[in-house]
């Protein structure tokens, strides 16, 4: 595996790839690295990909200073993991790189209701944040394809949003979550859980599991959200919401359009940490 920290490096080992007709697949991260991410890695090269993977804890995506300060660094693990994982090429640039000072590098896409609803209201300016960081990995990258988890739902949808509006010719392949055995979506922030929150976290998923069950059961939807509130609530988290949207417009599902994709998204605080997780409650094309 080949590690770069500076654009030029990347960019003239990228040059050589595209000399011996191999495709790019690219795989953005942040860093502190685990199964959920190295599914991506291992998705781009079975699709034939040489897979390149970035580290980069961006700033401008932190609503909250605290987390960006909490966010785990685990550079060295992360090497061992990704070398094992078949991945081929490493970036880590610092900030200086990503964000050369003097430029504006904000996207000008507009999300309308996308970054208003669920994310976009409990952490402002987030997608922004992560508009202006893909959209400037993709500007040094320029992938063939882009692997992005399923777990982040919202950011899928922003970042195809965005893909779609700038006609950005790079093709967004969503990759299912992947799950601790009790069902925790993981996730970076999982290593700050004390073990007393660690050991009710799982309840995010059975909440999702519950609330696909009363939904094919054909229970009313408010009744869905309340009961999985209460239920996070009771396992001593946090909710900050719990909603069953429309998979494409992302918009509060209302009685009458049952029929088509519908998922179920939520975030919980457990303790200090901030989760999120979400489940597809009735598929786009039901059987
Ligand atoms: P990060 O949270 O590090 O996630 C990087 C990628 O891994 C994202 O596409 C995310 O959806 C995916 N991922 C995380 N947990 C997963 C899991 N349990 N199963 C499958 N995929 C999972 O998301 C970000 O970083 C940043 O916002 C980023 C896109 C890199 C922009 O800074």
């Amino acid at each position: 595996m080949r590690i770069f920290t500076t654009i030029d490096e990347l960019q003239r080992w990228l040059h050589e790839q595209r000399q011996e007709n191999r495709t790019i697949g690219f795989v953005p991260t942040m860093g502190a690295l685990h199964e959920g991410h190295l599914s991506l890695v291992r998705r781009a090269e079975v699709a034939g990909d040489v897979s390149l993977v970035s580290i980069f804890v961006n700033p401008t995506q932190f609503n909250d200073i605290e987390d960006l300060l909490r966010y785990p660094r685990t550079p060295e693990e992360d090497r061992t993991l990704l070398q094992k994982a078949g991945c081929k090429g490493l970036f880590m640039p610092e900030v200086s790189e990503i964000y050369p000072p003097g430029q504006d590098l904000r996207v000008p896409v507009q999300l309308g209701h996308l970054a208003k609803v669920m994310e976009g209201k409990f952490r402002p300016g987030h997608f922004e944040g992560v508009m202006m960081v893909v959209k400037r990995l993709l500007d040094i990258v320029q992938p063939d394809r882009l692997y992005m988890g399923q777990k982040d739902f919202q950011q899928l949808a922003v970042v195809r949003e965005m893909l779609r509006q700038l006609g950005l010719p790079v093709e967004l392949i969503a990759c299912p979550t992947v799950r601790e055995a009790d069902g925790l979506a993981l996730s970076s922030r999982n290593r700050r859980l004390s073990p007393e929150k660690r050991a009710a976290a799982p309840v995010i998923f059975q909440a999702l599991l519950s609330a696909r069950q009363a939904f094919q059961d054909g229970e009313r939807l408010e009744v869905i959200r309340k009961r999985a509130l209460h239920c996070l609530q009771q396992a001593g988290l946090r909710p900050e919401y719990f909603e069953v949207v429309d998979g494409h417009t992302l918009l509060p599902l209302s009685e009458s359009e049952r029929s088509g994709y519908v998922v179920a998204c939520a975030a919980a605080w457990a303790g200090e940490v901030r989760l999120i997780d979400n489940l597809v409650l009735q598929e786009k094309h039901p059987r």
